[in-house]
């Protein structure tokens, strides 16, 4: 088994990389609408990460070789908790980090239908911290911007 951490901006591509590999992974949005019916609430966050850590439980329960996890995951703090479930379900964690220049990702989002707001953008640029290996990932795959 395997966890996948997804790591980027908003519109650095997350989303569209698993759409193109034809996975489904488990999605802080996807979840926030389960919830809330709307995916860009941002007021039940703790809910949603309680949420989307209880359903990768379970797909490691039941065994399923790989789950992705897809979510901004900006900073060790918000990755550390897959790096333990890793470590007490014996299995590796790997990162995914969309290396995509904020404007870029400040051009895709203003195209788009959900658009998060350019403040927050900005504040969330200067958040990222790109994932380690000290940080316990056994791979770290970068998606560089071409
Ligand atoms: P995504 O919706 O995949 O970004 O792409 P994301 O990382 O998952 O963003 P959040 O975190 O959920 O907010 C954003 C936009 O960029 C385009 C997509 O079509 C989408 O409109 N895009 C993505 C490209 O134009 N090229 C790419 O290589 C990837
Ligand atoms: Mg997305």
């Amino acid at each position: 088994m395997k966890i996948v951490v997804l790591v980027g901006l908003p519109g650095s591509g997350k989303s569209t990389y698993l759409e193109r590999m034809g996975v489904a992974g488990l999605s802080s949005d996807a979840i926030r609408k389960l919830l809330a019916d709307d995916e860009t609430d941002q007021s039940i966050h703790e809910r949603v990460f309680q949420t989307v850590r209880y359903l990768l439980r379970q797909r490691l329960e039941i065994g399923r070789p790989v789950t992705y996890v897809d979510a901004t995951h900006l900073t060790p703090r918000e990755r550390a908790p897959y790096i333990r479930l890793g470590a007490r379900y014996g299995c590796p964690v790997e990162a995914v980090f969309f290396d995509v220049p904020l404007e870029v990702c400040r051009e895709r989002n203003r195209s788009r239908d959900r658009v998060v707001p350019e403040e927050a953008l900005k504040r969330m640029a200067l958040k990222l911290k790109p994932p380690t290996l000290e940080e316990g990932f056994s791979g770290i795959t970068v998606i560089a911007y071409t």
